[in-house]
């Protein structure tokens, strides 16, 4: 086994550069814990950037991988198949009401590239709002409704009839809503944007706006989705009822997989207006009955939620002059820093925790949501010592 300089060392020849990256190498994880090329073990609370909700390597997730690779990997969505159809209906059923069919596809990215295509299809209208400071990921229509210039500008020109608006702010989407607009987009928490928490007022208002000017209203929980927040989805909390709801991340226990979740006035699609050769392949299908199986079992939103409200409140206690502001919702938890954040992650990791930025300033905890009381206790605790001054 190579040690983790030399795979730094190995990796870094041929890398495409895209990627800021930090200087260990990750080889093994197990529930909450991840373990570097050397041995060392971390309390990992980057958690695959919101990808790992039941834990690294769940025995369940792991079984059905295996049992699926050995009886069919792949299937293209013109074949019907056992694992995506009872995937499917278990979508439905665990989804905000009124979502009753389902687009496989493979990332965050295109869940959003597929809602924003549906929805211009399904209106015949162009406009897409979003919010400022949010982020939907990086393809080109994606990436014209994520805020943030630095991901934005190389790229431009990007699509055109994309406005942003501020986010929490009924009478700016009110004033930007007009006949034009396909649909809104939003987050119910804006997790790269710093851990913003949406106002259930204003989600639910925008809800009303899109259904009385006739534009569509598309949720982004790629992030927030699968219990991550304290229940399965964000827009539980709200009584959201989106008309396209994307999804990806922690749907396949790490497993690739993106959907979009329709409803009902999206209408009928005609075939071939949209597709994915990867999207609803059996593998990825299998996983993702597996991980939401043991989401429900093992009560991981309800989880998240205690959990979260711990963490949270340890958090608040820290003294330190260089907090700004704690926040969160379920086990998505920031600490917003007068200074640059990265200091403090790489602070944090040599002291065997990983954690995210969001922003500049903004430390971020993605665990898994099957984190121990006794590992947030450490995070706190390490947290405080890399905070003292
Ligand atoms: C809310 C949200 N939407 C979309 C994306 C893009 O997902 P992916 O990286 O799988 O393309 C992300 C990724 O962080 C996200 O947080």
């Amino acid at each position: 086994m190579l040690t983790s300089g030399e795979l730094i060392a190995l990796e870094d020849r041929h890398t495409s550069g895209c990627y800021q990256k930090r200087p260990i190498a990750i080889v093994r994880g197990k529930g909450a814990h991840l373990w570097d090329a050397d041995g060392k073990e971390y309390i990992d609370c980057v958690g695959g950037h919101g990808v790992a909700n039941v834990g690294h390597c769940h025995p369940r997730v792991v079984a059905a991988i295996r049992e699926q690779a050995e009886r069919l990997i792949t299937c293209q969505e013109s074949f019907y198949n056992d694992r995506r159809a009872e995937l499917q209906a278990k979508l439905v059923r665990i989804a905000p009401p009124g979502l009753e069919r389902v687009f496989l596809c493979n990332s965050g990215t295109e869940a959003v590239e597929g809602a924003i295509k549906l929805a211009r299809l399904a209106t015949g209208r162009a406009g897409i709002i979003a919010a400022r400071n949010g982020f939907h990921g990086r393809t080109l229509g994606a990436l014209s409704a994520t805020w943030r210039s630095e991901y934005r500008q190389p790229f431009e020109p990007l699509l055109s009839g994309f406005a942003h608006v501020p986010y929490n702010d009924l009478t700016a989407m009110e004033e930007t809503l007009d006949q034009d607009v396909a649909a809104v987009i939003l987050e119910v928490v804006q997790g790269e944007g710093g851990v913003i928490i949406g106002d259930g007022d204003y989600l639910r208002g925008v809800q009303g706006l899109c259904r009385e000017r006739g534009a569509l209203f598309i949720v982004d929980e790629v992030q927030t989705g699968f219990g991550r927040t304290g229940r399965m989805f964000a827009c539980q909390h709200h009584g959201l009822q989106p008309d396209l709801l994307c999804l990806a991340k922690a749907i396949a226990g790490g497993i690739p997989m993106g959907a979009v979740l329709l409803g009902p006035r999206v209408g009928e699609l005609p075939s071939r207006v949209h597709g994915a050769t990867f999207g609803g392949n059996p593998l990825a299908c299998a996983a993702a009955l597996a991980a939401i199986r043991t989401m429900e079992e093992e009560s991981l939103p309800q989880r998240a939620a205690e959990l979260g409200a711990y963490f949270l409140s340890r958090l608040q206690g820290v003294d330190s002059p260089l907090i700004r502001e704690v926040r969160g919702m379920g086990l998505m938890v920031a600490i917003e820093l007068k200074r640059r954040a990265n200091p403090y992650l790489a602070a944090l990791m040599e002291r065997g925790v990983l954690a995210l930025s969001a922003g500049p300033i903004v430390m971020r905890f993605l665990p898994p949501l099957v984190i121990s009381a006794e590992d947030v206790d450490a995070v706190v605790e390490r947290v405080a010592e890399v905070l003292e001054v």
